[in-house]
Formats: structure tokens, sequence, C-alpha cells
């Protein structure tokens, strides 16, 4: 269920279609670039103060041990599992009513609005978590989208990185079929945009802790 309350407040006062101005040249960097690449990216779609509200609840979330490994509900993990990745997640929700999160939906709501009005994807929900990756964490080389389970149909990863600098590692490496590999790295505000179901990629081993918001946009 998808929600549009940020609609209200931002539509019919022109300071404010101003910024939703501002918003589309963001989303349309990051859509026209995936057009392009199979990769979208968009280097400032988290605006500075958004992307420190949300590493500030990050950080106070892994300090309160709220971060659990992904894929079960508890701690047991298989070390087939653990060998693939090692990185700890934690759902966001509006229901937690915290304003960063909050205002985190209210992009994401905007962003599908325009995805859906400019590229009929028919976007109808989505999910998103919080990870941290502690020094030496890793995810594997992967797809996105369940066998089991073809509802995600867009991949979108944000950073909340700053200072961020090469020999960090904790790149994300990208494999699409029948080219070259690409290194991105998870630098702040940065957002990367792909089709869950068609890239294969990977986080490399990082060398610092390493944190993002990882989602996917939803059909069916
Ligand atoms: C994932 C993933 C990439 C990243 O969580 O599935 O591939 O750069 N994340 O964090
Ligand atoms: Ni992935």
């Amino acid at each position: 269920m998808l929600y549009f309350p940020y609609l209200h407040q931002v539509r019919g006062n022109s300071a404010n279609c101003f910024i939703l101005h501002i918003l589309e040249q963001i989303f349309n960097t990051l859509i026209d670039s995936f057009i392009a690449d199979k990769v979208g990216i968009a280097k400032d779609f988290l605006n500075s103060s958004l992307a420190s509200g949300l590493k500030s609840n990050l950080t106070k979330l892994y300090a309160e041990q709220k971060l659990r490994t992904a894929g079960i509900g508890n701690d047991i993990l298989t070390d087939v599992q653990k060998t693939i990745r090692t990185d700890v997640i934690y759902w966001l929700d509006r229901s937690h009513n915290d304003k960063n999160e909050n205002d985190f939906f209210d992009l994401m709501d905007e962003f599908v609005l325009h995805l859906n009005r400019t590229c009929y994807t028919g976007i109808t929900g989505y999910e998103f978590h919080y990870a941290m990756y502690e020094k030496g964490s890793f995810y594997k080389k992967h797809l996105d989208q369940f066998r089991n389970n073809e509802s995600r149909q867009y991949s979108m990863i944000m950073y909340l990185n700053e200072d961020w600098t090469e020999g960090d590692g904790g790149e994300l490496c990208i494999y699409p079929k029948d080219e070259a590999s690409q290194n991105i790295s998870p630098v702040n505000g940065k957002s990367v945009f792909f089709k869950s179901s068609e890239l294969e990629h990977e986080v490399l081993v990082t060398n610092k802790t390493r944190l993002s918001i990882t989602g996917w946009l939803k059909t069916g």
C-alpha cells in the first residue's frame, strides 16, 4: 500500500512546485542513466539533511541491537547463508512514526508516481531496509529477485556514508551480461537503480562500516 501525504503539502504553491521540479530532475537523472546503461545512478538523490537523519537513525538502531541478519526472524543462519552475506538489516516502516523514515517514504512515493507516470511501470508497492556492513562484511554475487516470487521489479539502494574514499572498499560491483563489470562507490546521498531480475551484483568487502538503505519497487 502506498501513501501520498507529501502531495498535499507540495502541490498548489509556487515555492513547492519549484521543489517538485528539482526532485523530478533528480528522478530523471536516475531513470535516464538506467535506460542508457541498465544501472541508474543519481548522486544527490537524498539531500544531506535527510541522509544524515537516516544515518543517525541507523546508528541508534544498531546501538540498540535492533539490526538482524537477513532472511529469517531470529539470529540463527545456516553456514551457507553466512558465506553469502554478512550484513545486518532493519526494515523501515511508517508505523515507526519517525520523521526521517516518513520523509524518506514521501520521497519514494514521489519517485514511484513519477516512474509510473513517465515509464508506465505499474509499481504498486515497495519495501526498504537499512543495512549495516561492519568492517570485513560483504554480499557475494546474487540476483535480487527470488525464484519463487517475482514481485520485486526494481532494486534501489541509497548510501549514507560521508567521507567515503577509495581504499575503503565496499563498492557495489555490477555484472551486466556480456559486458565488463562496473564498481560503484557507496557515497553519501547516491542512489543506484536497476532491474531486480536482470542484473547480478555483489558488495565487495568493506574496510570500514558501510551504511545504506536498500529496497525494492514491487508489482502484484
Ligand atoms: C542487496 C544489495 C547492494 C548495496 O541488499 O541486495 O545487493 O550496494 N545491496 O548495498
Ligand atoms: Ni542485491
